[in-house]
């Protein structure tokens, strides 16, 4: 199966991202990467933008999708079975309930669903349970529209945060096949449990 993989720039998060994707390629599915333009373009401290570009394009074994041309097709020529947005940031997660489409992001999302296929949403957002609480809402009402089990990351320092679980990316990627919710949705945090 073809997986389109949407990264955004939730830059502190692609390293475990990055490592359930190893994961999910290790068994045996196709990876299409494909990057927001914050996440192609921008060197931060946790790493630069080329280095990040080359580890994903050697993992998946093809091209970073980064233009909204390039993503378009992606519906018209079905080349994605199964879409994942790891990590979806605030601002793509707040288009996407809006239907916004002005990037490459938000592109390859649009032209996924409109062939009815399965989305999933592994959210990275300080803003979870503020200025983004009504778009996860927004999106946990819609059609074809899944997301990875998250928790609050840091209740105490950032109350309004809340980070998905990424090591859980495959599982969830064999339930969305189904097109069904992975379960619990709401976790403990790790170190609360
Ligand atoms: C170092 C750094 C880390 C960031 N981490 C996050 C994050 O975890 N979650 C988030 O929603 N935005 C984060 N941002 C902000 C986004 O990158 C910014 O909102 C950007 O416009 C997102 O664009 P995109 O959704 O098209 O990738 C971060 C920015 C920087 C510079």
């Amino acid at each position: 199966m073809k997986i389109g993989v949407v990264i955004t720039g939730s830059f502190c998060t692609f390293e475990p991202v990055f490592r359930a994707l190893q994961q999910v390629k290790s068994e045996g599915y196709e990876l299409i990467p494909i990057m927001s333009e914050n996440a192609y373009h921008t060197d931060t401290r946790f790493g630069k933008a080329k280095d990040w570009r080359e580890r994903i394009e050697l993992l998946s074994g093809n091209p970073i999708i980064h233009s909204i041309p390039d993503a378009e097709p992606i519906g018209p020529k079905g080349l994605t079975d199964l879409m994942v947005v790891a990590p979806c940031t605030g601002n793509t997660l707040a288009k996407l309930a809006n239907g916004i489409t002005d990037t490459t992001a938000t592109m390859a999302v649009k032209s996924h669903l409109r062939n009815g296929k399965p989305l999933l949403i592994a959210l990275a957002t300080n803003d979870a349970l503020s200025a983004s609480a009504k778009n996860i809402g927004i999106l946990l009402n819609k059609k074809h529209v899944f997301f990875l089990p998250f928790a609050q990351d840091d209740p105490l320092g950032k109350p309004t945060s809340l980070v998905a679980d990424f090591s859980l990316l495959p599982k969830a990627l064999a339930m969305l096949k189904e097109e069904k919710q992975m379960e619990p949705l709401l976790l403990q945090k790790e170190s609360s449990k």
